[in-house]
């Protein structure tokens, strides 16, 4: 039976991901800061949750001995350069020398739509330009291994939607509290994915790729849904699907740049993380749509489901927290 390391497993994205490998028959490894991080996988049979600082590359090394494969699905969305460095750079940097040290033959990387490993410098913002750069990193090692390289694929997701999403969750929840939605980087587009189509996609490329060989990589894919939506239309939309105002929603007023950005920066000052930062504003400043120029979900033969109807089932039934706090918690997906 194939063994495989999910990175990052007890997320967002990770726990759709580790119930689709159970499914397939994979035995599942899920390192974790804290165990307590990982209930809700508890119990998925064959999958196997480790306390262990994936930073730590002797460790990460040691635990990774015996796995065939590895998903690495750690990022962080706020922070300063230090730490975009240590999880989107270093952390790439060290998962790629202890796959080799472990002799483990296949790496699936999520990265993120608008991160460019051969400009990643040019990247509007520190989330972008460390994803960029951590992709080169993975994508350096991949081509250069000499004695145990491994095939790598890197998928580039769009925003993710799904009923435990970060997104429309948020601003339908803001708007059962608040008159009115003022909003920085409303003109930004995206071209939101379901977090089914995307755990599909990783596990297809495991499937499509073991066996292959590493001469064949690194294959980089975009994952996208059906349609673009502005900022401002999802937000308009999480308003209405969860039923404010009787499917109405609240008014919702774009921030001019200036605006947006000393809000942004007034949001940090504020306990917790911030629901909109600076680096997420700089970030909305290249469009999060499919460039048209990398495969997508269709080259692995996935249809990508539409918002509206994913999103209507599950804002209507999700009772989101309880103040600003219970906002802050469900943002930090805590
Ligand atoms: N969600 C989206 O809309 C979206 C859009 C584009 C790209 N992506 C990419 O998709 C991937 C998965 O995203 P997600 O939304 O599932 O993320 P998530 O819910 O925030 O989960 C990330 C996981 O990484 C681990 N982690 C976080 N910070 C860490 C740190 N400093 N050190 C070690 N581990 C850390 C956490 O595991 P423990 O707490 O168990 O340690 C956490 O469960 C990421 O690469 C993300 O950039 C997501």
């Amino acid at each position: 039976m194939k063994k495989i390391m999910v990175l990052g497993g007890t997320g967002f994205v990770g726990a759709h991901v580790c119930e689709k490998l159970v499914r397939e028959g994979w035995r599942v490894t899920v390192p974790t800061r804290r165990r307590a991080n990982a209930r809700h996988l508890l119990h998925l049979p064959l999958l196997t949750v480790l306390e262990c600082n994936v930073h730590d590359e002797a460790a990460l090394a040691a635990a990774l001995a015996g796995h065939d494969a590895v998903i690495n699905l750690v990022a962080i969305l706020h922070g300063s350069q230090a730490a975009f460095d240590k999880v989107h750079v270093a952390l790439p940097q060290k998962l790629a020398r202890a796959c080799r040290a472990a002799g483990v033959r296949q790496v699936v990387h999520l990265s993120a739509l608008g991160a460019d490993a051969l400009q990643p410098q040019v990247a509007p913002s520190m989330y972008l330009r460390s994803k960029g750069h951590g992709e080169a990193a993975l994508m350096q090692a991949a081509a250069s291994g000499v004695e145990a390289p491994f095939a790598l694929t890197i998928l580039r997701p769009s925003v993710i939607f799904g009923a435990e999403d970060k997104l429309l969750n948020l601003f339908a929840g803001l708007q059962k509290i608040a008159p009115f939605v003022p909003l920085a980087g409303a003109n930004a587009q995206f071209q939101p994915v379901w977090v089914e189509d995307v755990a599909r996609a990783v596990v297809s490329c495991l499937a499509r790729r073991l066996g292959l060989s590493a001469e064949q990589t690194p294959q980089v894919l975009e994952l996208c849904g059906p349609e673009v939506f502005s900022l401002k239309q999802l937000v308009q939309l999480a308003g209405q699907l969860s039923g404010v105002r009787e499917g109405r929603g609240r008014p919702v007023f774009g921030l001019p740049n200036w605006l947006g950005h000393l809000q942004a920066a007034l949001m940090a000052l504020a306990p917790g993380e911030p629901l909109m930062s600076r680096d997420n504003l700089d970030s909305m400043r290249r469009p999060n749509v499919a460039s048209g120029k990398l495969p997508g979900l269709a080259s692995l033969g996935i249809t990508p489901a539409a918002l509206r109807p994913v999103a209507q089932a599950y804002l209507t039934q999700n009772q989101p927290g309880q103040g600003l706090l219970g906002l802050r918690e469900r943002a930090s997906g805590r």
